[in-house]
């Protein structure tokens, strides 16, 4: 790989060239992965329950396959009470009934290497559940025990304890201390989750931890996996002495990212922890991968969790989070592209999860939306869908331009809005109760999929009503109905991915096309590609070139059919162009 900062390059088309990022010539499939985050008890529920389940997940792996994907990521199916949907983990071996057996999961891995799909699991370190077997031990043992020991208890503050042992606070709202029972029927000392109080920390300066994960770690890969996101993995190791932070208590800032010194996030000691995971993985061959979920910023941070000997990707928060704002994505795909490259790592590339609101729900305002974890919901302003769906078109096309890794959210594919319309008896995450209803948490962007438009619960399963409503547009959105329309929002994101396959986008290099960077356009050439994005309300002139692809035909604006267009770009669209370096010079 070549980087060499930033250059100015002679104007081979239409005006000067900023490059970024030369091709990538490393080895590793994760560099130019598209992974496909598979949530389970919203994929597919084949056993009828209401419930997605791994069976469903094996059933439909050929449309994934389908899809040109690399590799799909699932969300925790491990043994759980499902308090934090399946993030409290009570047996890091086993597969929680509700989504089926070991057996199950060896037959998905099975159909998934038939297909060429890696699988990903989710790896959860930072906590478990209240119901884990250790903290069971942990409240029947005495303070100072080394049961007590496997997490973070403390005595509590105030004339008898009575009082937190500091001023955290818990990311779904709340003190992120519970007290506890001791044994003996007294009120005791008190144990930290940064999470629900069903999600106690574990405490990652006891070795007896590290142990533990490193046979988790084995277990998996010893199964077939190709590797692990891990799970806040900023959070695991806290400031020796836990002392009160004095920016927002639960660690967080204003703007959705992490305090950068607040004593639970980003401690030093994290990387000797991943160097160890690294070489565990590097024992079963080159080709298994630990994929960061750390919230931090600035970027040149989040550049020390992928040098060479930690983890090979890292979530890109700061992308995710910059929206439809030129310059900050400008900004955020610059600095990525030269901190990662410096490492040696790729970047990678995301616009929606199971904590955010669907990008197709978030581009439907005009102004600001929801804020992370929010939700939307019917007393909200409402978003405009086929706005949010065109735009969404547009973002996912040049995000998946762009060089580096991508990770897709189920259901993007088709263009699917938030749930909104969700009656708060069925909303599950612990955010919407620990704030008494001030904040709906995460349900909306978790509603199971639909696959046929013309079955019972739109395909999810034919059995019990889906876990969380779907929204009346599910219907039309469902993937045969979609699959059966050429323009359709599916059909692009199958364009979209076997292009970028065939012309290697992924591996390749990133110039900045100045003359089409203004206050409402980006454009970047990968190689002979370009890409060009207009989010402003009039179209743009394009230069000369083929046409490759159009997000724009999924979802044409109302005033402006596709086919007059011509040579010009659409409000609210994104292009795909191969380039004629001769023609655009003149
Ligand atoms: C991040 C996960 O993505 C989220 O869903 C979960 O609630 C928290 N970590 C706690 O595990
Ligand atoms: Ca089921």
């Amino acid at each position: 790989m070549s980087v060499d900062s930033l250059l100015q390059t002679p104007a081979p088309l239409a005006g000067p060239l900023t490059l970024i990022h030369g091709k990538d010539e490393a080895p590793g499939w994760w560099r130019s992965a598209v992974i496909y985050q598979v949530y389970p008890r919203s994929f597919r529920d084949l056993n009828g329950d209401g419930i997605g389940d791994i069976a469903g997940i094996t059933a439909e792996l050929p449309q994934l396959a389908d899809l040109d994907v690399d590799a799909v990521w699932l969300s925790p199916f491990y043994r759980s009470p499902q308090r934090d949907a399946g993030y409290d983990v009570s047996d890091y071996c086993d597969v929680d009934p509700l989504f089926g057996t070991l057996t199950d999961f060896d037959v998905m891995i099975a159909e998934a290497n038939r297909l060429h799909l890696r699988v990903i699991v989710d790896l959860v370190p930072n906590h478990c559940s209240d119901q884990h077997v250790a903290f069971q031990a942990a409240l029947a043992a005495t303070p100072g025990s080394p049961e007590r020991d496997m997490f973070i208890f403390r005595d509590g503050s105030g004339a008898s304890g009575e009082e937190p042992p500091n001023n955290w606070a818990s990311h779904f709202g709340g003190p992120a201390w519970t007290r506890i029972m001791e044994p003996d029927g007294t009120p005791g000392q008190w144990y930290l989750h940064l999470f629900d109080s069903s999600q106690p920390d574990f405490n990652w300066d006891n070795q007896g931890v590290h142990e533990e994960f490193e046979r988790v770690l084995r277990f998996w890969l010893d199964r077939g996996v190709s590797g692990f996101r891990v799970d806040v993995a900023h959070a695991l190791v806290k400031a020796p002495g836990l002392p009160d932070w004095g920016g927002r208590a639960d660690g967080g800032s204003s703007d959705g990212y992490p305090g950068h010194e607040a004593p639970m996030f980003g401690q030093p000691a994290l990387h000797a922890i991943y160097r160890k995971w690294r070489q565990i993985l590097e024992s079963y061959g080159p080709d298994r991968i630990l994929c960061a979920e750390a919230n931090v910023d600035p970027l040149p941070r989040l550049a020390d969790w992928v040098r060479q000997d930690e983890m090979h990707q890292a979530f890109n928060f700061p992308y995710l989070h910059a929206g439809l704002d030129v310059h900050r994505l400008r900004g955020v795909i610059t600095d990525s592209l030269l901190t990662l490259d410096a490492v040696g790592a790729p970047s990678t590339w995301v616009l929606s999860n199971h904590d955010v609101v669907r990008h197709a729900s978030r581009f439907g305002y005009n102004g600001p939306g929801p804020r992370d974890g929010d939700g939307i919901g019917v007393w909200d302003h409402q978003p405009d869908e086929a706005l949010g769906r065109r735009r969404a078109a547009a973002a996912s096309m040049f995000m998946l331009g762009l060089p580096g890794g991508a990770y897709l959210y189920q259901g993007e594919e088709l263009g699917l809005p938030d749930g909104i319309d969700i009656p708060d008896g069925q909303r599950q995450d612990p955010t919407f109760a620990r704030t008494g209803g001030a904040r709906l948490g995460r349900d909306g962007c978790r509603v199971p999929l639909p696959w046929s438009a013309e079955e019972p619960h739109n395909g999810f399963g034919n059995g019990q009503e889906p876990w969380l409503p779907q929204p009346e547009s599910f219907k039309q959105l469902a993937r045969d109905a979609q699959a059966a329309s050429p323009t359709s929002h599916l059909n692009l994101y199958r364009r979209m991915l076997s292009t970028r396959r065939e012309l290697r986008l992924g591996a390749g290099s990133l110039s900045w096309l100045e003359r089409y960077c203004t206050g409402s356009s980006l454009a970047y050439l990968n190689g002979s590609t370009l890409v060009v994005m207009n989010l402003n309300h009039e179209p743009l002139d394009l230069p000369a070139g083929r046409v490759l692809l159009r997000s724009g035909s999924a979802t044409p604006a109302s005033d402006q059919p596709v086919a007059d267009l011509g040579h010009r770009l659409g409000s609210n669209e994104t292009v795909w162009m191969k380039i004629n370096f001769e023609d655009a010079e003149s």
